[in-house]
Parts: C-alpha cells; sequence; structure tokens
C-alpha cells in the first residue's frame, strides 16, 4: 500500500511531516495481512531480533530477548504534558508542553536513520463500534509493528473505517539511529534517554527510547489509558486498568464484571479463571472478555457497557502453568511472540513456574546458558507473551460485540501480604470509590524500580491516569450519581500471607468461591454480615464444595482485620489526600478530595480522630 492512496489529509500530512523530522530510509504503510506479518518476522529471524521456535511445539512462534536495560515500563520516564499543570496532578510527572516539545524534536531529529518507519493504523475495539476509537501508530520498530498486529484490529480495514475522521497520533522510536553501513543491534533502544510523553489536549503521544510493552505498544497504557481516560472525563465514560469476565451461572444467566488490580497482580488469571470440578459439573463457567483494559459508557437504558479495545494479551509469563492458567497456556500455543522467558535446548520456552521442575539446562533470558544451579532466574520477572485472544479457549461469545457487555459488580484488589482481608463490599458507591481510591499494593516487575514497597494505586490507574488523580475520583463519584442503579463495588485480596511468609488463600480457580459470591451479591441472594470495612461472607456465605479441607481457622485469617494495622492504613490513605489536597491549594479548577472520607472510615473502626 502506498501512503498517497491514504484518504485522510490530515493521516497524509502529519506523515510527511514526522518523516521530514525523522528522516527514516523508507516508509511502510502496514495493511495487517498475514503476510505483511510473516514477512515482518522472517526479516527479523534475519537480523537476530527473533528466534523462531519448534513450529512442531509452538507453530508460528518467536523468542525476542530484550536489552536488559529495557524490561519494563518506566514511570519516571513518563509524562503528562497537558498545558496546565494541574491538570497532570500531582501523581504524574510534567513539563510544559513548549519546553519538552523542544526537547523532543531534537530527539526525533533523524531517529529513524538507517531504518524503515512503520505506519500503523490501528482500532481500539471492535471495527465501527459507537464505543471504540482510531489511532495511528508511527514506528522504527519490527518488533511493535507486529506485535501491533496482534494487541489490536491493524490495517486497511482500519483507514477504511477512519475516512475523514480524528485519530490519536502515536509516534514511536526505539531510539538508536544508524550510522551509514552500521548494522542493526538485535534489540535496539536507547540505554540514556528514554521519554514517554503525552499531550492530552493535542491527543498525541510521542515516545522515544524504548522497544518494551507499554512504553513501545502505543496502543495500550498510552493511548487506551492514558489519552483516552482523558477523553473519558470530558465525554462521560470510563477508561479503565480492568479485566473483563462473564460469569455464567447454572439457570444459564450471564452476569459480566469489571476488575481493576495493579500490574502483575492477577488481572490475566482471573480473567480465564476455570471454576473448580463441582461449579463447573453444575454449569458454572466463566468467560472472557479481556484481561487488562476496559472501556465503560453509558448505555441508553440505564446500565453500563464495557468493551476490551485490545485483540490480544501482553501477559506476565512466569508463573503460568497448567495448574495456574489452563486458559492462558492454550492461548499460547500458538502464533505468540515471546520476549525474555528462557529458551529450551529443543526449541522451545521455558519460565519460573511453568513446570514444577526445571529442564537441566536453558539459555536464559540474556542468552546465557543456565542450569537450575545457576542461582538465578531463567526468564526475567517480567518476561511477557504476546498472543491473539482468538487463540483463547474461554473467549466470551460477546467479546467482538460493538455494543459491549453490562457490567454488574466492579471489583478492586491490590497485592497486600498483611492488613487487607480476602474479601468485602462496599456499603455504597461513594465508599466503594473510596476504598478504591486508597488502594494500597506492593510494587511488581511490571515496573522499573524497586520491588514489593507498598504504595497507593488508585483504582490500580497510578501509572496511567492522564489527568489530575483528585479530578478521577470526582470523576467516579459523578458516574455513580448519574446511573439509577450503579453496579455493586468489592475489594479483594488473593495475596495475603501468614506469619511464615505462605498465601493464605490459594488463589487461582479457588478465587470462583468469591466470585460465585460476589454475583449472588449483586444478585440480592448471597448473605453478608456488615464489618467495620464493609458487608463480608461469613464461613458458611461461601461455597466450599471440593475444598472441605480448608482450615476454618485460615478463613478467619485471611478474614481478619486488625485495629492497630488499620490505624496505619488509614494514616496512609489520608496522606494521599493531603498530598492531593495541598497539590490544588491555589487553583480553583481543581478542588481536590473531600476530607472527610478517612475520618469517616476511622470513626467507623473505632479509631479516636
Ligand atoms: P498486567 O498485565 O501487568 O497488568 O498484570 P495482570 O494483573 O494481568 O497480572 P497476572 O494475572 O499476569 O498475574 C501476575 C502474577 O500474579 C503471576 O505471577 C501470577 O502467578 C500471580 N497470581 C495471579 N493470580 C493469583 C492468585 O489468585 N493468587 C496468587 N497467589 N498469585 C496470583
Ligand atoms: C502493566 O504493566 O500493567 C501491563 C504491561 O499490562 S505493559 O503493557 O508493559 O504496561
Ligand atoms: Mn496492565
Amino acid at each position: 500500500m502506498d501512503i498517497q492512496q491514504i484518504k485522510n489529509s490530515a493521516l497524509r500530512a502529519w506523515i510527511a511531516k514526522i518523516a521530514a523530522l525523522c528522516k527514516p530510509d523508507a516508509i511502510h504503510l502496514c495493511d495487517g495481512s498475514q503476510a505483511e506479518y510473516d514477512g515482518l518476522c522472517n526479516q527479523m529471524v534475519a537480523t537476530g531480533t527473533l528466534i523462531r521456535l519448534d513450529p512442531a511445539k509452538r507453530p508460528n512462534s518467536f523468542l525476542a530477548r530484550s536489552d536488559p536495560g529495557d524490561v519494563a515500563r518506566v514511570e519516571d520516564r513518563t509524562y503528562i504534558c497537558s498545558l496546565d499543570k494541574g491538570d497532570a496532578g500531582p501523581m504524574n510527572n510534567w513539563v510544559p508542553p513548549r519546553e519538552m516539545k523542544t526537547t523532543l524534536n531534537g530527539l526525533f531529529d533523524g531517529a529513524m536513520r538507517g531504518r524503515m518507519m512503520y505506519v500503523v493504523p490501528f482500532s481500539m475495539g471492535p471495527i465501527g463500534s459507537s464505543i471504540a476509537h482510531i489511532g495511528v501508530q508511527l514506528t522504527d520498530s519490527p518488533y511493535v509493528a507486529v506485535s501491533m498486529r496482534i494487541m489490536t484490529r491493524m490495517g486497511a480495514k482500519v483507514l477504511d473505517a477512519l475516512g475523514d475522521g480524528e485519530f490519536v497520533r502515536c509516534l514511536h522510536s526505539v531510539g538508536a539511529p544508524l550510522a551509514p553501513g552500521e548494522a542493526d543491534e538485535p534489540w535496539p533502544c536507547n540505554r540514556e534517554t528514554k521519554y514517554i510523553v503525552h499531550f492530552p489536549e493535542e491527543r498525541q503521544i510521542w515516545s522515544y527510547g524504548s522497544g518494551y510493552g507499554g512504553n513501545a505498544l502505543l496502543g495500550k497504557k498510552c493511548f487506551a489509558l492514558r489519552i483516552a481516560s482523558v477523553l473519558a472525563k470530558e465525554q462521560g465514560w470510563l477508561a479503565e486498568h480492568m479485566l473483563i469476565l462473564g460469569v455464567r451461572d447454572p439457570q444459564g444467566e450471564r452476569t459480566y464484571v469489571a476488575a481493576a488490580f495493579p500490574s502483575a497482580c492477577g488481572k490475566t488469571n482471573f480473567a480465564m479463571m476455570i471454576p473448580p470440578a463441582p461449579f463447573q459439573s453444575e454449569g458454572w463457567d466463566v468467560s472472557t472478555v479481556g484481561d487488562d483494559i476496559a472501556w465503560i459508557k453509558p448505555g441508553p437504558d440505564g446500565r453500563i457497557y464495557a468493551i476490551n479495545p485490545e485483540a490480544g494479551f501482553f501477559g506476565v509469563a512466569p508463573g503460568t502453568s497448567e495448574k495456574s492458567n489452563p486458559n492462558a497456556m492454550a492461548s499460547i500455543r500458538a502464533n505468540t511472540l515471546f520476549t525474555n522467558v528462557a529458551l529450551t535446548d529443543d526449541g522451545d520456552v521455558w519460565w519460573e513456574g511453568k513446570t514444577k521442575h526445571p529442564p537441566a539446562h536453558l539459555i536464559d533470558w540474556t542468552g546465557k546458558d543456565w542450569t537450575p544451579a545457576s542461582g538465578r532466574p531463567a526468564a526475567h520477572p517480567n518476561a511477557r507473551f504476546t498472543a491473539p485472544i482468538e487463540g483463547c479457549p474461554s473467549i466470551d461469545p460477546a467479546y467482538d460485540d460493538p455494543n459491549g457487555v453490562p457490567i454488574s459488580a466492579f471489583i478492586f484488589g491490590g497485592r497486600r501480604s498483611t492488613v487487607v482481608p480476602l474479601v468485602y463490599q462496599a456499603f455504597n458507591w461513594a465508599y466503594g470509590v473510596y476504598a478504591a481510591a486508597t488502594m494500597g499494593s506492593e510494587t511488581t516487575a511490571a515496573s522499573a524500580g524497586a520491588l514489593g514497597q507498598v504504595r497507593r494505586d488508585p483504582f490500580a490507574m497510578l501509572p496511567f491516569c492522564g489527568y489530575n488523580m483528585a479530578d478521577y475520583f470526582n470523576h467516579w463519584l459523578n458516574f455513580g450519581r448519574r446511573l439509577p442503579n450503579p453496579p455493586r463495588v468489592f475489594l479483594v485480596n488473593w495475596f495475603r500471607k501468614d506469619k511464615d511468609g505462605k498465601f493464605l488463600w490459594p488463589g487461582f480457580g479457588e478465587n470462583m468461591r468469591i466470585l460465585k459470591w460476589i454475583v449472588g451479591r449483586t444478585h440480592g441472594h448471597a448473605m453478608a454480615v456488615e464489618s467495620p470495612l464493609g458487608w463480608v461472607p461469613r464461613h458458611g456465605d461461601l461455597d466450599w464444595r471440593g475444598m472441605e479441607t480448608y482450615e476454618r481457622a485460615q478463613f478467619d485469617e485471611v478474614m481478619s482485620v486488625d485495629r492497630d494495622l488499620w490505624q496505619q492504613e488509614v494514616a496512609a490513605h489520608d496522606s494521599l489526600f493531603a498530598r492531593l489536597r495541598s497539590a490544588a491549594q491555589g487553583d480553583d479548577l481543581h478542588p481536590g478530595v473531600d476530607p472527610v472520607c478517612p475520618v469517616a472510615l476511622a470513626r467507623a473502626l473505632g479509631i479516636a480522630v
């Protein structure tokens, strides 16, 4: 396809402008065909970017190894460059947009020398859906181009749907221009300089220096969360870091829920969960609409409808096994791009937790020989698989429905080894917003930086909200106020541990017991008692069939609420609000948040304030 064939004149002009700036050797307009995908993969095998896996074991699948300094999202290099600093808020990095444009224009000048510039038109959501939006990514990375074909609806059909319409401009360079005659590295990136920058008013993204995941696949976190959250606030909808799943009960009724857990805290696993055997034989079934992002809009009937804007999974590999997540294992049986996993001697992949016993020999994610005695992980903790959603056995029948699926409940859950109980239900919408806003979670390998430190991660959106977090809380409060019957809100924690550091709750498929209670609560027939935190199930309110050996004492422990620890927890809530309030001082447009919330919770807990 030729650039001149593009009907959208704004798009043609933008491509010409960026080509003049970045000076690529040539331009390739992606049509999204299988032949194009195969050609790009073959080319990357030739240059050493990809290793073809054994076609008998993993048909049409590849391994990529990134630069060891380019393995995760870089939050400290991620910016929201709104015109007004107050619109970015205290939780985002901000630089005046003019100043940032000057920096970026300098960096992008000649950045694509020696390389091809790929033009990648993509739709976030079913093409033509009123909930969907279109973007175009310009990138000098063929790895990104093929990843975008898996993760989004991509190619010529999107240009047809775009017509003369609006699109989000997504510019990406790995930031490693080639001198004449210089050969490409297998994973080009810029080791010193990275910028992941959003201009919300212009609906533009400029990403420089990284080729990995959310830094580089711009449809995902940059567009579908940071830019889309701004559109959502302006237009009255929600763009969230949420999985979407359907629960079919034995009567055949399907209830859809959306759940926000922070990065690497269980969305993919929950979205693909397989219920325990006694539930299955009775007719319970869980189906997958999405595993990472939900776009949710109010429908004409007063309910709210969600789509998965993505078309693939960019899932955490370590911990994924036939035991923990058979649906993910089936999804990655073929047509999958693996990044930073280990290579087996017979041309397959391995990662920690894939099998009980590791193979005797591997090539690790850095390309070195590895044995179980090596004393280091064979796969990077943030190693990922990129796989089309069509390969998932649990895919929901309405996954591609342009109208989306009706959401009956929201679930929020962090990774907390202490303090937070297994499950509770918020008393009402406003309190649910409070609980989601104050959610804490231990940091994971999905983002560069220290691991295992508790930080506030409001709505699992701390790294992804494209505007002021205080305004975001208010948007959620207002969104619920406008709904005649807002979804019920639940809080969960699959990660509570005992004194010896062992998980108190088995998690994964057993989470069905909690999900069944949640669905029962939304339909008004599951029992609960009131506790200081919210409504909670007693032991007898949960379905324990198939898990009778789980001790009552363990359940009591995983549900326990310690007053002294919660006193500290509430203090952490309060400092979050204090941070948002102090940033808002002197700024009439950003009133901050109501200071009453933490005090009210503390009183409910019987803590003197
Ligand atoms: P992102 O793609 O980063 O947004 O993450 P995600 O929320 O989809 O996380 P994912 O489901 O991939 O889970 C990440 C890690 O949590 C994996 O190592 C899982 O094995 C582990 N995990 C998921 N669910 C559970 C659970 O119920 N219990 C326990 N103990 N671990 C879990
Ligand atoms: C996350 O970190 O929440 C992810 C992976 O889903 S990335 O696409 O890299 O953001
Ligand atoms: Mn995510």
